[in-house]
């Protein structure tokens, strides 16, 4: 079982996102992921940012990694939206839910075997972008949320992408590149 005041305790930053409906649908995506994947409340800490990319040694999980890219994504939001409102229009809590659920599958896509994190079955065909885009739409998230989701990672690579989405994705590589100096497989 995972409540939302878990998800609330460990992400103070789900506060930032203004519109409270928008919230408890982030929350409910997330608890879900958690769930769906087998994950709980004492065991959730452990899920590793990356299985393969990141060495088992690199101490940060993927909790860690959310708070980095909700942060960025808050300065980014903080900075640029209101320096270039005349030109290009962009909703803070649609980066910063998408910030929030966009690695939210990695829940579903990695799992503990044998003691360790390893892929769960199945992984290959469907990875945390698009399973967690597919996830949020279940949840009634907005589409800019949902593209935002799906394009974040390489998958995004040849996308459109929104301001929301070219946010999230350049707060997301920054995070992981900056762990990858270090720590990289
Ligand atoms: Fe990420």
């Amino acid at each position: 079982m995972v409540t939302k005041r878990f998800l609330l305790d460990e992400f103070p930053e789900v506060m930032w996102i203004k519109d409270e409906a928008l919230r408890e649908k982030c929350l409910d995506t997330f608890a879900d992921a958690l769930q769906t994947g087998g994950w709980d409340e004492e065991n959730a800490s452990a899920c590793p940012i990356a299985v393969t990319e990141l060495s088992p040694e690199c101490p940060l999980g993927n909790f860690s990694h959310v708070h980095d890219v909700m942060y960025l994504c808050k300065v980014m939001c903080d900075w640029y939206i209101p320096r270039y409102a005349e030109h290009i229009d962009c909703d803070p809590d649609m980066v910063l839910a998408a910030a929030f659920l966009h690695d939210c599958c990695k829940y579903t896509e990695y799992t503990i075997k044998d003691g360790r994190p390893a892929y769960a079955e199945d992984a290959r065909y469907m990875r945390h972008p698009l399973a967690g885009a597919i996830l949020a739409a279940k949840h009634g998230l907005p589409p800019k949320v949902i593209h935002a989701i799906a394009t974040h990672s390489f998958e995004g690579s040849d996308s459109y992408q929104s301001p929301e989405s070219h946010l999230l994705k350049q707060a997301d590589s920054a995070s992981f590149g900056y762990l990858y100096l270090r720590f990289h497989a």
